[in-house]
């Protein structure tokens, strides 16, 4: 119903018409509001200016009942927004189990995507109508900020860590994409399109051209190249932890603390083994910093969840 409102950008995610409900929300409470403040202002100032003859007598000197009305009212219209924000908030930080995973790398001045069957992408991301689309992002240099209108989500794109961001399309279609964080002179040439595709159409786009290795596959790689099994594959000696199922589990770590072992724990103890140490184990690993890119990183922990857990009886770690 809103899809033709003129300056609004069209509604193509399932959560566009969550937010815009909101935001309509908001709009109607400040325009009632405001009328209503402005309407009695003025209305007062005409009705009771100095040459008036109104009738001034029973001026009230304070009222309990006004005051806990004026209160009250106010109070659950604050607890209806903050409610109601809460709970589209949660539901868009929370991508469905069953997403499809994408990885992002903002870079000046370019969007670099690619699909997990290895499929590259730049400035244009190519998704199947109809279902959860998950993307985990991080940028080669400076802060970036990945927009899509039509789908109402917005999130920082930051150097050094990884964040995510996920929309289920509901309309095929070309939609803007733009970088929202001002990053440099060509900031404003860092735009793009999403394209929303048939599902059928989609696989067809996805299986075709000419495509790069797997982004789990590139990984595996990357891990043997660069050493990583000749510590941590479980009949090494033990001298690094086993990482065989990692991905997802909770790490006991040296203090007693524990991790959980997700995209950014896993980030750092490759790029910096000091910060959080395996209980049970030393801290022989040298730092993989400058070894390996952001997208290097991306492709070791795509492998890395690939990593099914052992199918020993007892699920603990191995301990020296
Ligand atoms: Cu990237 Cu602005």
């Amino acid at each position: 119903m809103l899809n033709n409102l003129p300056f609004f950008p069209p509604q193509a995610s399932t959560g566009a018409s969550q937010v815009d409900a909101l935001y309509f929300y908001l709009i109607g409470i400040s325009v009632v509001m405001s009328t209503l403040i402005a309407g009695l202002l003025a209305g007062f100032a005409i009705r009771y200016r100095r040459k008036s003859r109104a009738d001034r007598t029973g001026a009230l000197d304070g009222s309990m009942k006004l005051e806990v009305i004026w209160t009250i009212i106010p109070f659950l219209v604050a607890m209806s927004i903050f409610a109601w924000g809460a709970s589209v908030y949660v539901h868009l930080s929370r991508p469905p189990d069953d997403a499809m995973s994408i990885l992002v790398v903002g870079k000046r001045w370019m969007w670099k995507l690619q699909h997990l069957n290895g499929r590259r992408e730049i400035n244009e991301l190519h998704v199947p109508v109809g279902r959860a689309v998950k993307l985990t992002m991080t940028s080669e240099d400076v802060i970036h900020s990945f927009f899509v209108p039509a789908f109402r989500v917005k999130a920082d794109v930051l150097p050094g860590r990884y964040t995510s961001l996920w929309f289920a399309p509901t309309r095929p279609g070309r939609y803007h994409l733009f970088c929202a964080e001002y990053c440099g002179t060509r900031h404003s040439g860092m735009v793009g399109w999403v394209v929303v595709m048939q599902p059928e159409e989609f696989q067809a786009w996805l299986g075709g051209e000419a495509r790069d290795v797997a982004p789990a596959r590139a990984g595996e790689r990357l891990f043997t190249n660069l050493g990583c099994a000749s510590c941590h594959n479980p009949g090494s000696g033990a001298r690094g932890p086993s990482l065989q199922g990692v991905f997802g589990a909770t790490v006991a770590l040296k203090g007693g603390a524990r991790a959980s072992a997700d995209e950014s724990y896993l980030r750092e103890s490759i790029l910096d083994p000091q910060a959080k140490v395996v209980d049970g184990y030393d801290v022989l690993m040298p730092t993989f910093r400058g070894l390996v890119g952001e997208e290097g990183l991306m492709q070791i922990l795509e492998y890395l969840k690939t990593l099914e857990p052992p199918p020993a009886p007892s699920g603990e770690k191995p301990r020296p």
